[in-house]
């Protein structure tokens, strides 16, 4: 009998950011971390078990995948067959409607996205948090794809639960994300080997200390919209994450020059009275938060800075969800 589902799910972007396991195999993270689901963009994931299959068979955007990311996959599925009574390999066939592998998260969408479909296709009815556990196992952050709008995935008491639950619907507040795509020159170092050696930086401990104070503000700051105080919890954690990636060894070093441009630019445009801030996860590419009212006056100034080739608008995204 075939057995076959499809899901849909957004990626993030962290205002408070995961970076650094204490459980790598479990991806139990270091800290807690609170992110906005990025409504528009997407990975739409179908899931099939098959009685003729030898092992799993990948395909992502009409390619067939083997090697590192078919084995990571792979695993994943592992752990979905322990979950299930289905035994059976899997035909994945997975397609993203955004640029892979340059800081938008695609891990996240990709990991929630089948940990959704992979349960439904085995038979399982699994709960929002059970979901989002499991998605953890894939990639650390895809845990906080998988609930609605501004989630929060804390530091939890270990594996049973470590998830994320959402703190505001995506219609509680009009944000706007406006992507800079920025070319690297080297090809980035995949995040699973960064949060590994994120303990090599001398700065790690600090920032895992204090993380539960900008967690607190930033929860807060979501709740009462208070963007002022969003922008400078946010962009103050994000520049301690690159501290401490950059500190590392081997050194990680995303921000490119066009990246440390807007980062500026925004600081000024901010100062100036524009409401805005800069965001970046493990590449390059830098989000610009701001309210939607001023999406198109902070998108034309960031139009006049070199070096970016391509924009994303982004708005609050839903939960994930089955298709
Ligand atoms: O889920 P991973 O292993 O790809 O980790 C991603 C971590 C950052 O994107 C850099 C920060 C975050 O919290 O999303």
């Amino acid at each position: 009998m075939i057995k076959s589902a499809s899901a849909i799910a957004h990626p993030n972007i962290a205002f408070i950011k995961y970076w650094g396991n204490r459980d790598d195999s479990l991806r139990l993270p270091a800290n807690g971390s609170i992110s906005m689901n990025l409504g528009g963009l997407f990975t739409k994931t179908r899931v099939t078990f098959r009685d003729d299959l030898r092992a799993d068979v990948l395909t992502i955007g009409g390619k067939e995948v083997t090697g590192a990311a078919l084995d990571r996959v792979s695993a994943f599925m592992d752990h979905v067959r322990l979950l299930a009574p289905e035994a059976r390999y899997a035909e994945i066939v997975s397609e993203n409607n955004f640029p892979m592998g340059a800081g938008i998260a695609s891990s996240a969408a990709a990991f929630s996205a089948l940990a959704l479909a992979a349960s439904a296709a085995a038979g399982m009815n699994l709960k929002e948090n059970e979901l989002s556990r499991l998605a953890r196992l894939g990639s650390g952050s895809a845990c906080r794809s998988i609930p609605d709008g501004f989630c929060e995935w804390a530091y939890g008491s270990g594996d049973e639960d470590s998830w994320a639950v959402s703190i505001a619907p995506a219609s509680h507040w009009a944000l706007t994300d406006l992507i800079a795509l920025i070319s690297a020159e080297h090809k980035k170092t995949g995040s699973s080997a960064g949060h590994t050696a994120a303990l090599t930086s001398p700065f790690q401990p600090e920032r895992v200390r204090t993380a539960p104070e900008r967690i607190k503000k930033c929860r807060d700051a979501i709740l009462n919209k208070d963007f002022a105080t969003l922008a400078e919890v946010s962009e103050s954690d994000m520049i301690m994450m690159h501290s401490v990636m950059m500190t590392q060894k081997p050194p990680l070093f995303y921000w490119e020059p066009t990246s440390i441009r807007l980062i500026k630019a925004v600081r000024d445009w901010r100062e100036e009275g524009l409401p805005c801030f800069a965001t970046l996860d493990a590449g390059p590419n830098v989000h610009v938060i701001c309210p939607s009212e001023v999406m198109d006056e902070v998108q034309q100034k960031m139009k006049k800075i070199s070096g970016i080739s391509d924009i994303l608008v982004s708005a609050p995204g839903g939960k994930a969800h089955l298709v």
